[in-house]
């Protein structure tokens, strides 16, 4: 038995990066999975290869109108929602002086605004069966900041505290919430970022292995809890188990 047989995964950021080796993992693991992004994914195929009950929603986090529609098609089609996987996100930065009101404002919507979104989306469905796992995406730089990083870090920052709050607020229900914060990994938001001049300090010889991640591997975690950490973590974080964690923030080295 695979072990997310009987799932049913709504994964944000769905089409690119980290978001797709999420949804990929975990049809192969077994769930139902339900992507959503603002594009097309060209490679979607490969899902639905490895579990046929998948449906893809062209839409933006930022309108929840939208993903309300397209949580209650996957709750009409699937009968719930287990997890949330949020991984949405663009790029932002420049030092505050330089970073206009409209750029600080688009990305705050889509990172932390987006968050919320999409938990709020997924909540009725996961409070009504009392259970469900949320993984939000925030990033090493929400937590250390890097040079340059004022925009994109603090809506990072901010998805980690919603997080841990939402940990709070639902643990009672049945409901785990966690956070991953990747290091560097080698996707399309990571390149855009690379070597761009409001983002100086954003390379991959920054990282403490001196090298970008690649979505596909689970990342090689450090945390404090639980002490011994599971290889192939993202889809372990989604399994019911007496002993899973609850508003942890997984800080993961490339
Ligand atoms: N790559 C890294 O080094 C890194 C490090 C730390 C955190 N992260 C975070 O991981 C998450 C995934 O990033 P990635 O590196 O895979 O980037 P990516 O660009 O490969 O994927 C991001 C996806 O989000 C989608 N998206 C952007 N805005 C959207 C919107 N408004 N509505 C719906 N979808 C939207 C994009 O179309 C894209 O498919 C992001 O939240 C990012 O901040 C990435």
């Amino acid at each position: 038995m695979a072990r997310l047989d009987g799932k049913v995964a709504f994964v944000t950021g769905a089409a690119s990066g980290i978001g797709f080796a999420t949804a990929l993992r975990f049809a192969r693991e077994g769930a139902v999975v339900v992507g959503l992004d603002l594009a097309t994914c060209p490679d979607w195929k490969q899902v639905t290869d490895a579990a046929p009950a998948t449906g893809f929603h062209v839409a933006d986090v930022r309108d929840a109108a939208a993903q309300n529609a397209a949580v209650a098609s996957a709750v009409k089609d699937h009968g719930r929602i287990d997890v949330l996987v949020s991984a949405a996100g663009i790029a932002g930065g420049g030092p505050v002086h330089l970073v206009s009101a409209e750029d600080w404002q688009r990305v705050q919507d889509v990172n932390l605004t987006g968050t919320f979104l999409s938990a709020k989306a997924v909540l009725p469905s996961m409070l009504a069966q009392r259970s469900g796992s949320i993984v939000t995406i925030a990033s090493v730089e929400g937590i250390e900041g890097a040079e340059g990083g004022s925009t994109y870090n603090a809506s990072k920052g901010g998805v980690i505290l919603l997080t841990k709050n939402m940990a709070m607020d639902y643990g009672r229900m049945g409901i785990r919430v966690n956070c991953i914060c990747p290091g560097f990994i080698d996707t399309p938001l990571f390149r855009q970022v690379i070597g761009s001049d409001a983002f100086p300090s954003a390379s991959a010889s920054s990282t403490s292995s001196g090298a970008s991640g690649v979505p596909r591997r689970s990342p090689g975690l450090r945390c404090s809890s639980p002490p011994r950490m599971p290889r192939s973590s993202r889809a372990w974080r989604c399994r019911s188990t007496a002993d899973s964690p609850q508003g942890t923030r997984w800080a993961s080295s490339s």
